[in-house]
Order: C-alpha cells, then structure tokens, then sequence
C-alpha cells in the first residue's frame, strides 16, 4: 500500500486528482489535508464517503508540527493547497503569502524530517510572467510574476526547489496552464461566466476580453501531474501546456452559445489591474514523457459547461451567502458604470 498525502483536496483542481488516484491507483491511500477555506468544499468529493483508502484532515498547511505528525508513514505527497485567485490576491495579499510561501515551507520542513520519498509542487504558469506566442517560455526561463498571487507562487516554488538544491529533497515541480473543468470555484472565468450565463446575469469581461489563456481540462492537469510525481526527474520543473489558448471574448461568446444564451450578456467592464495578456509555455518537455492532452480546445470548454448546467446544485448553495459580499465588491461598480445592475 502506497501512502499519497494531498494537500488542498477539497478545491478544484485537488479534488479531480484525489479521485483521479483512486480511479487510477488501487493500490493507494489518499489522506487529504485541507484548511476548508472559501473555495474548498467537502462537497466536491462527497461520492468518496464510505471509502476505505479516503482520509479527510481538516488543516492548514502551515502548522508544521501537525504536518509533521501527518506526513508519518507517508510515501508521496501532491501539494496543490493554495490561494488561487489572482483579483483576490490584488485585494489583499497576507493569506497568499501565508499559505503558497510559508505554508509550502512548512510542507516541505514536514516531509523531509518524514523521508517522503517524492514531493510534488504545483506551481503555475504565472511565475514567468506574460509572454505571447512567439516566445513561449520553456523551463529555463527568467521567472517574472507581475501579480501578487503569481509573485507568492514563485516565492513557493523557489522555496520547493531550495529543499533539492539544497538537501537533495526529491522534489518535482509542475507549471500549470489556466485549467478548467467540473468544481472549479465560480470566481474564475469559465464558471462564473457560465453560471452567470445560466441565470441569464451578465458575463463581466475585463478590458478589451483580447487577453488570452491555455484552456486545459482538469483531467488533462491531473495526468501531468501524477505522470510528473512518478516519473519525473527530482530537482526538474515540469510545463503543463495544452495549446487551448483562445482569448477571453471568444470564451464568452463559446459559452453563450453552447448554452444557446444571448451574447448582449457579454459585458465589458473595468480591467483587472496589471492584467497579463497572455502566457505561452513549451509543452515539449512533458511531451517528450508521453504526455498528451485528451481534451482541445472545443471539448474542453463543451464538456466544462455541460457540467455546469446539469450540476446546478453543485454551483447555486456556493453563489449565495458570502459570495454575494465578494460578487458585489468585484463588480457591483464595474457593471453598473457598464450599465447592468450587479445581481
Ligand atoms: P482552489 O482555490 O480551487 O483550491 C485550493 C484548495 O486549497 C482549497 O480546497 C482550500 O481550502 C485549500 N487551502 C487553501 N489554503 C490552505 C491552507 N493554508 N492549508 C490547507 N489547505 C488550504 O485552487 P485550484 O484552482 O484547484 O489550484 C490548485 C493548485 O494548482 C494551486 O496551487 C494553484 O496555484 C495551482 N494552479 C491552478 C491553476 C488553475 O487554473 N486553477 C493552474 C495552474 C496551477
Ligand atoms: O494560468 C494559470 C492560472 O490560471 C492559475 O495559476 C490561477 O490559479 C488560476 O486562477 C488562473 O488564473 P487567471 O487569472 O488566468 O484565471 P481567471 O479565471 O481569474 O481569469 C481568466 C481570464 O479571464 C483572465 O484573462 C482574466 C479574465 N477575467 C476573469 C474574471 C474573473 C474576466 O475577463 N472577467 C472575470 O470576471
């Protein structure tokens, strides 16, 4: 029996690779730790109650002693626990820094004094910074965050690497591209604009909606990462690129017209501050260990917002409450100086 602790199970990303694992690996126990902030939600695995090989903690990544007491017996860890969101990381950045700079610290000081045999770090594409399509960075270039969310990820993953370079720690490191896909918090694009879309509210595009990102299906990102937990080199970093990489209005106008919704929702509003217009990364390291994505560009954005339109009760408990106070501090203004009343 192979021990894998998880950390950030309960979010989007994370709850996709637990059952990912599971499905995968039936020789492996998965302990979970997650703080349950806002955007983790013990209902994005409530299909795993019962399971024997499924263990969820209730943690926060920067107690080490807790970590410390956790990670005993354990083989692998897959560290996605983070603040994720870039407008929220622009509001206000102490919990960025505290939980993807010391709460990864934390992780790591825990897992060595374990001997964890492999430690994976999932960083993001956002640590080089924006680069357009004639210069996609590969592994070795500058890094160059401009938000604080990106600069906290890079604080991270420098950190994760120190543990190699300096111990010999076996850490791995995956750069995501923008994924997408089932369970994903309705702060980010795809599902706030498909939810939106859904109720017939307006679908706030920032700026001129020409920026553009990777669309990666989730499963896609969780296979680079169990692929790169287990095979890739200790001390290497990882590009997850899935070559989906359409600009903003695009997606809006792909989302409306999936769920066969009006394009007068789309909605241009005040831009994000310090927006990166685009990240190209390349893909050929990861290729060149078969990785392959499953899903284009199409299927990726289809098959997400079919979700969200069959799994409304996934979605409509989280968009009350304390959501409402965020929707309205993000884009009450916008919409109204748009024209549209905020919900
Ligand atoms: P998410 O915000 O949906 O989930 C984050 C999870 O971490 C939540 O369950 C939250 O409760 C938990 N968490 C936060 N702080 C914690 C703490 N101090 N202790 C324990 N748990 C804590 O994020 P996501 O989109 O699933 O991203 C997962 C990882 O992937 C992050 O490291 C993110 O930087 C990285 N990433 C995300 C994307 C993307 O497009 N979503 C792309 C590339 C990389
Ligand atoms: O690229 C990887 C990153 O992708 C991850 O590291 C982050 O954790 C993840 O949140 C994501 O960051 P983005 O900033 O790209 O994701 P977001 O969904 O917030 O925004 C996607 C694009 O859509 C971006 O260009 C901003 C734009 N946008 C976003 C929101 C929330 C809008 O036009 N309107 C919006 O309301």
């Amino acid at each position: 029996m192979t021990t894998l602790l998880v950390t950030g199970g309960c979010g989007f990303i994370g709850s996709n690779y637990v059952r990912w694992v599971l499905d995968r690996h039936p020789d492996y126990r998965i302990i979970n730790v997650d703080k349950l902030t806002y955007a983790g939600n013990p209902a994005n695995l409530k299909d795993l109650d019962g399971d024997e090989r499924y263990r969820f903690v209730q943690a926060d990544i920067g107690d080490t002693p807790r970590m410390t007491d956790l990670m005993r017996g354990v083989d692998l860890v897959a560290h996605f626990a983070a603040e994720s969101h870039v407008d929220r990381s622009l509001a206000g950045a102490g919990e960025f820094i505290a939980t993807n700079v010391f709460g990864t610290y934390s992780l790591l000081v825990a897992a060595r004094e374990n001997g964890v045999n492999r430690f994976l770090h999932v960083s993001t594409d956002e640590v080089y910074g924006p680069v357009g399509p004639e210069n996609p960075s590969t592994e070795d270039a500058a890094f160059r965050p401009t938000s604080p969310y990106a600069a906290s990820k890079t604080g991270g993953e420098l950190m994760a690497s120190s543990f190699f370079h300096s111990y010999r720690f076996p850490v791995v490191i995956t750069r995501g591209a923008n994924t997408i896909g089932p369970y994903q918090y309705p702060e980010k694009a795809i599902p706030l604009f498909t939810t939106n879309a859904i109720e017939g509210k307006p679908l706030p595009l920032y700026g001129d909606g020409r920026q553009v990102r990777d669309r990666l299906y989730v499963t896609d990102h969780c296979a680079a990462a169990d692929l790169v937990l287990h095979e890739g080199e200790p001390g290497r970093a990882y590009n997850v690129w899935a070559g989906n990489d359409c600009d903003n209005r695009a997606a809006a106008e792909a989302i409306v017209d999936t769920l066969g919704a009006s394009h007068d929702l789309i909605t241009p509003v005040e831009d994000r501050a310090g927006h990166d217009q685009s990240y190209y990364m390349d893909g050929s390291r990861l290729r060149g260990m078969g990785w392959r994505p499953q899903y284009d560009l199409e299927s990726s954005l289809r098959t997400t917002v079919e979700w969200y339109r069959d799994n409304r009760w996934w979605w409509e408990p989280i968009k009350s409450g304390e959501y409402q106070d965020y929707y309205e501090k993000q884009y009450g203004k916008r919409l109204a100086a748009a024209g549209k009343q905020s919900p």
